[in-house]
């Protein structure tokens, strides 16, 4: 199969150039689009075949559900049950559309293919001018994970997806880099209590500001204990890693550096801060040192974490070493992915 890229502006363009998208869409095929988080790998949300060939483009283990994409907050209720949910209009006030999806307990309509018999959905509102055209053109919600190869970095541009899914999908949206970079905050609902299933750019300092009971599940930030049962399936996986093997290492500053210094020169990577690499290179190190942003700018480490990631898959080490990120605000949803791009293997120096 050849992969069409449609370039879009996303600015500035005509739903008349997403109607062969639609029509794969409606046809039960895969199209690859640009959202305000990451790359997604659509498919009409109501066509159990349709959502079996995400599964099987991205090689995703068959228990890890899909996020379905709608236009609005006011279409949750056609797919899941949004009665005696205190909080949700509000949060939908609030956040939506945005990076924000809200686990539901779902209607019949929802296909088991989407929520691989799980008895919630999760839904989202995108607010990127591309994905909310898909869905208009399409006229169906869309069922999408991250547009990676399961286990990949997810994609933060049209080449990522490329990388990952050439040959196995028929079309891609490009709509220039993601915006955020990282996916979405996802979220369920107890009465007056949010819980915190995966963070995101909707951060905990901001639910917050709906309810006081916020409550991060304990797998944001470390490994779920054997025979636990995840409250997100996606909890359960590692996640967003490059070839090599990554660990986080803590310790005084100093330290770290003289650590990084020896780890170079054993020819491994280091994913660092913009900092980071100046202070290599006056002591003489370049190579195999990427950095995913700037120490002081989270908006920034969170676009570049994923590519950085990516990158280091064209350099060859042996090992990857990287630091610890704030985990305040934005840093929450960092660390975590950084975390689990180390399957939480830390050390200190
Ligand atoms: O930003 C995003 O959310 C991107 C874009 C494309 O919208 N999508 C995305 O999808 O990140 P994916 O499949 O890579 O991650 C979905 C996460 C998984 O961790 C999955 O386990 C969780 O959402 N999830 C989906 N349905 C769920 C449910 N019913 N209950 C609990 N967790 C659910
Ligand atoms: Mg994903």
């Amino acid at each position: 199969m050849t992969t069409k890229i449609i370039q879009l502006d996303p600015n500035s363009f005509a739903d008349e150039q997403l109607s062969e998208a639609g029509e794969l869409i409606r046809d039960g095929q895969l199209v690859a689009f640009s959202t305000e988080t990451v790359y997604g790998l659509g498919a009409n949300a109501l066509d159990s075949a349709a959502c079996d060939a995400v599964f099987e483009a991205k090689m995703r283990p068959h228990d890890n559900p899909l996020i379905v994409h709608v236009l609005s907050p006011a279409d949750f209720s056609q797919y899941a049950h949004t009665e005696n949910q205190p909080l949700l209009s509000e949060l939908a006030r609030r956040f939506m559309p945005g990076p924000l999806t809200v686990v539901l307990p779902k209607k019949d309509i929802i296909p088991d293919a989407v929520t691989v018999g799980l008895s919630t959905v999760a839904l989202r509102c995108p607010s990127h001018p591309v994905a909310r055209a898909l869905i208009r053109v399409s006229g169906c919600p869309i069922a999408a994970p991250s547009a990676n190869l399961s286990g990949r970095p997810s994609p933060t541009a049209a080449s990522h997806v490329s990388e990952d899914m050439d040959g196995r999908i028929p079309m891609i949206l490009d709509g220039g880099e993601a915006e955020v970079g990282l996916e979405s905050t996802v979220i369920s609902l107890n009465g007056d209590e949010i819980r915190l299933l995966r963070p995101g750019f909707i951060t905990v300092e901001d639910l917050k500001t709906v309810t006081d009971q916020v409550v991060i599940s304990p797998a944001v930030l470390s490994a779920l204990e054997q025979g636990v049962r995840p409250e997100s399936p996606g909890m359960k996986y590692r996640h967003y890693a490059p070839k090599s093997p990554v660990t986080m290492v803590f310790g005084e500053e100093n330290s770290v550096l003289a650590f990084f210094c020896k780890k170079l020169r054993e020819g491994c990577g280091i994913l660092c801060f913009d900092e980071d690499v100046s202070a290599l290179k006056k002591l003489g190190f370049e190579k195999n040192v990427i950095s995913f942003g700037s120490r002081s700018d989270l908006l920034s480490q969170a676009s570049g974490l994923f590519d950085a990631l990516r990158r280091f898959d064209t350099v060859s080490v042996p090992h990857i070493y990287t630091r610890e990120t704030s985990r305040d605000e934005l840093g929450l949803a960092i660390s975590n992915r950084l975390l689990r791009a180390c399957a939480f293997n830390c050390i200190e120096v």
